[in-house]
Order: C-alpha cells, then sequence, then structure tokens
C-alpha cells in the first residue's frame, strides 16, 4: 500500500514512522509513504500557501492554488482509493473504517492548518473527511499519522503473528482481555491462578468473560453495535 501525505510540515512525520511496526512494514515494502510539501506547489515568488479569509475574520486559510496544483500533480502518477482530509469535521475514525482503507492500493492524506482549507478543496478533490476524535488538533498531521498507523498495522504481513490483529480490541466490537508475564507474582501482587493452569480451554473462557466484562463496564455503546 502506498499512502501520501500532503502537508506544511513533513518533518512531523519523522517520528511516527521510524521506529516499531511502521518502520518494519516500510522496510519489508509492504507500504510505502510518500511525503509531499504543499509549499513546493506554491507558484509565488514567496512560496506563500495561506491568505486571509473573504468576508473578513480571524485566522488564516489554506490557498486552493498549492494545494489544487499539488493534487493534480500526483493523481497523473497514481490512481487514489480515496483522496482523505483530516478534519474534526469528518467521519469519525474507528476500527471498521481502518479495517476498510487497509484494503486500498493507494491512499493521498491531506493535512490542514490554520483555520482550514478553501471549501473549494473539500468540494472538487475531496473523497472522504476523517476526524480522530471530538477535540481539535492544531493540525492534520498527527490525526494522518494516527490514521496511516491503524491501517498499515492491518496489511498482511506487518504484523509477526497474523492472528495478532484479529484479536485486537474493537476488532469484534469488544475489548481486549488483561494480559500479564512473569513474575508470576509480584510484591504479592499475584497472575490470576487460570492463567497458570495450562487448561487451554478455561483460559480461552476466562478471556472471553473478561473482555465482555471490561466491555460492560468501560465501553458498554459498543456492545449494541
Ligand atoms: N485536525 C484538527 N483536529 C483534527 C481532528 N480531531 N481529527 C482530524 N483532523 C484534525
Amino acid at each position: 500500500m502506498k499512502i501520501d501525505i500532503l502537508t506544511l510540515f513533513p518533518e512531523m512525520f519523522d517520528g511516527p514512522f521510524s521506529h516499531s511496526i511502521i518502520k518494519r512494514a516500510m522496510d519489508k515494502g509492504l507500504a510505502e509513504i510518500g511525503l509531499y510539501n504543499i509549499r513546493d506547489w506554491s507558484a509565488g515568488k514567496h512560496k506563500t500557501v495561506d491568505d486571509s479569509p473573504f468576508g473578513g475574520g480571524a485566522g488564516m486559510v489554506m490557498m486552493i492554488e498549492p494545494i489544487a496544483r499539488c493534487i493534480e500533480e500526483l493523481r497523473e502518477k497514481t490512481a487514489y482509493d480515496e483522496v482523505i482530509y483530516l478534519s474534526p469535521d469528518g467521519e469519525m475514525l474507528d476500527q471498521k473504517m481502518a479495517n476498510r482503507l487497509s484494503m486500498s492500493k493507494n491512499l493521498l492524506l491531506l493535512c490542514g492548518h490554520y483555520k482550514g482549507i478553501d471549501e473549494r478543496i473539500r468540494e472538487h478533490f475531496i473523497t472522504l473527511e476523517v476526524s480522530v476524535g471530538d477535540y481539535v488538533l492544531s493540525g492534520g498531521e498527527l490525526a494522518a499519522a494516527v490514521l496511516a498507523d491503524a491501517v498499515i498495522r492491518l496489511l498482511p504481513g506487518v504484523l509477526n503473528d497474523e492472528t495478532s490483529a484479529l484479536s485486537d480490541s474493537f476488532q469484534d466490537n469488544i475489548l481486549s482481555p488483561p494480559v500479564y508475564t512473569r513474575p508470576s507474582d509480584f510484591r504479592g501482587w499475584k497472575v490470576p491462578d487460570v492463567l497458570l493452569s495450562g487448561n487451554d480451554k478455561e483460559i480461552t473462557k476466562w478471556r472471553y468473560e473478561q473482555s465482555l466484562e471490561r466491555t460492560l463496564k468501560r465501553r458498554p455503546g459498543l456492545l449494541e453495535k
């Protein structure tokens, strides 16, 4: 899968994509991330990418021209399954959306800043708007990194144990059970006996019950889904 990201701050992605599972996915050639600085598509001498809003008001708006030129150029090389704008107005990212997007071959993510992007970009280029939560971030970059991470870890071959993505919290609208590792007794805080019993059937049953209990207590709304 290829994910192209349009941003004014490509350096913000240095961290999230250079470690652990996502880095390994890229090293294995399972995921490819292209970072494009929108400023490079600005025609002006001063490489301007924002301007004040028509009608007045505070804040700056990202201009249509550099973004349009950038998207159009990239679209000449790549057919995108979705052109996504990260925005608090968007459809909420959840596991179901991550699963669906993980079937894509090419995604384009557009990160906004300031007061937002010229509305005509949304009307004419964007096929999906995605929010990562009901709060406002200072830009779309962290949201794009969250989306990319949630999608890339689902690609076949990315996780060592193929079943581990399937048993994630949310994959069946149910939270994961508690997990423990050595030592079995730390300062008298003991691991539940059943996990040390070696009885696989009992362990599976216990885990399922714990998952249900935890979901009922913490996120009952998930069970209604
Ligand atoms: N940009 C700013 N806030 C955001 C959010 N909550 N989700 C996605 N993009 C955003």
